[in-house]
């Protein structure tokens, strides 16, 4: 990209994983501006806080190769209007597998059409290593005291593990 570049990277991130982490990486590279928005789902219950994910994404993408600028905040309602908000773009999202594209692409087609501004959506095909990797899984893993290091940094490895003892 030539141009200043924007792009909002949205999701649930409860918590962020080596998947995502890989996804912001690699956008990172991409766009000038990647901003990361949690969604806050009042209606949904979740493990972490809009905050308490914000945070981790925060101290988890510290150390991440790429020059782009990372932004981060939390958001309720439309992606697309979310997008406009911060002036961004493009969406990008990760694409694991075929049932991540079922859902993903009719998502992609009404974010061009839902908002004020057309928005485009970028997919990142998920690594090789991270393409098993989902939160809930993850969650999952965590509450039957399984192997974590596979699926999240150890930050949020011990995120999961204050939460499972509290
Ligand atoms: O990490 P997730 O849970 O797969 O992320 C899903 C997310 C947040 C990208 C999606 O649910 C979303 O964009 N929600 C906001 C509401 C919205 O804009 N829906 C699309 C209608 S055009």
């Amino acid at each position: 990209m030539t141009e200043k570049s924007k792009a909002i990277y949205p999701g649930s991130f409860d918590p962020v994983t080596r998947g995502h982490l890989d996804v912001i990486e690699r956008a990172r590279g991409l766009f000038d501006t990647l901003h990361i928005a949690v969604l806050s789902n009042p209606e949904k219950k979740s493990l972490f806080t809009p905050e308490e994910r914000i945070e981790l994404l925060r101290s988890e993408t510290a150390g991440l190769a790429g020059a782009g600028v990372l932004e981060f905040s939390s958001f309720e309602g439309l992606t697309a209007r979310l997008a406009a908000e911060v002036e961004a773009g493009w969406i990008v999202r990760g694409l694991r597998s075929a049932a991540d594209a079922a859902y993903e692409l009719p998502m992609a087609h009404s974010n061009r059409r839902c908002g004020d501004a057309e928005i485009e959506t970028v997919f990142l095909p998920a690594g090789a290593g991270t393409s098993f990797i989902s939160s809930s899984l993850v969650r999952e893993i965590a509450a039957g005291g399984g192997r974590l290091e596979a699926f999240v940094t150890p930050g949020v490895e011990a995120a999961l593990r204050g939460k499972s003892s509290s």
